[in-house]
């Protein structure tokens, strides 16, 4: 099959992403450029510039190497029709999950307040409390959401998540999460909350949840990871909610402008943990393992897997 090939990256990796595909998906054309309206299979991307798939003739696949894909649909000129799918890697979701038990042991044990006590040559132990004495609340229960609450259920937390829609019956359940949806449910579920988790994809519904009106919902104290996007968040609304003392910290890997402009106050901010959008990158090797199996599906004519609603928007 021929494929077209774009990637919004540096030389190196754009390099790295090819010699990896064509190694785990051999006998394919990969091809970086072409002329208008030239006819490919299926086009591989990664967070592309916009417009860079337009008019291409035959496509039959669109496949992200980002699990999230807001910017894809963001694009007017995305081919109209075409399957869009998206990452979803185990070794992924496996990565977010030790970045979310990371962010949750560092709030629970004051890891945090410690290494800032550090800086002060400061010697004083807290109160130490047990993991079942810390409520966890997952925003999105999809693959990232589902592989966090089972590492912090493991972990001893009591996990609660959020999701859209009700599961059909029948559907297997998530033994120990607390599944919730709908906003009474949240609003609920937030009061008893101390560490909130965003894993939802970037939608025109979830644009800008993370706000005043919903930390109101959370009790004093109570603090909130961000490991979704930076649009989620209303950033005036966290430092305000932060500096009134009503939360505790926050952790912070996406932002609306990323890289993060050096005098953007979250860096200096003693109460904000930033990471440069690194929950969970794409591990190329099983990341091509995922796109060789969409191709490979491709190919037979096969049901294609994890594909996009587009008007849901994930
Ligand atoms: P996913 O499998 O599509 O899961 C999305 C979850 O969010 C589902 O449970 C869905 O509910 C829920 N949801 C969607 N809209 C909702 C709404 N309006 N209200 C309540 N729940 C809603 O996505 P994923 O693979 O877990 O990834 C989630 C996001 O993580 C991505 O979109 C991306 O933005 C982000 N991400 C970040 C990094 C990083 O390094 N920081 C890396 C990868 C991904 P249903 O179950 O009812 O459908
Ligand atoms: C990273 O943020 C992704 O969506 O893959």
């Amino acid at each position: 099959m021929r494929i077209a090939f774009s990637a919004r990256v540096g030389a190196a990796e754009r390099a790295e992403w090819l010699q990896v595909l064509r190694e785990v998906c051999p006998g394919h054309e990969w091809h970086e450029q072409w002329a208008p309206g030239e006819a490919f299979d299926a086009a591989v991307v990664a967070n592309p510039e916009p417009g860079v798939l337009q008019g291409l003739r035959g496509l039959r696949l669109v496949q992200s190497l980002w699990a999230g894909v807001e910017r894809l649909l963001q694009d007017a000129t995305l081919p109209p029709g075409v399957p869009l799918a998206r990452m979803v890697d185990p070794a992924m979701n496996a990565a977010m999950a030790e970045t979310a038990a990371w962010a949750v042991l560092s709030l629970h044990r004051g890891f945090f307040d410690y290494a800032a006590q550090q800086q002060r040559a400061q010697w004083l132990q807290r109160r130490q409390r047990l993991a079942a004495e810390v409520p966890v609340l997952v925003l999105g229960y999809g693959a990232m959401g589902a592989a966090v609450s089972r590492s912090l259920l493991a972990l001893g937390y009591p996990v609660s998540a959020w999701r859209r829609v009700e599961p059909p019956a029948g559907t297997p359940g998530a033994p120990g999460v607390r599944l919730l949806h709908g906003t009474p449910a949240l609003h609920q579920a937030l009061a008893g909350t101390e560490v909130l988790i965003n894993l939802l994809p970037l939608t025109p519904q979830t644009r800008g949840i993370l706000g005043a009106p919903l930390f109101e919902h959370l009790p004093r104290g109570a603090s909130v990871v961000n490991l979704a996007r930076g649009a989620h968040l209303v950033e005036a609304e966290l430092r305000a909610a932060l500096d009134a003392g009503h939360l505790r910290h926050a952790v912070l890997d996406v932002f609306d402008t990323e890289p993060l402009p050096p005098a953007h106050p979250f860096w200096a901010h003693p109460r904000v943990t930033v990471l440069p959008h690194v929950a969970a990158l794409t591990d190329a090797r099983s990341a091509a393992a995922v796109v060789a199996d969409n191709l490979r599906r491709l190919e037979r004519g096969e049901l294609l897997a994890h594909l996009v609603d587009r008007a849901r928007g994930y």
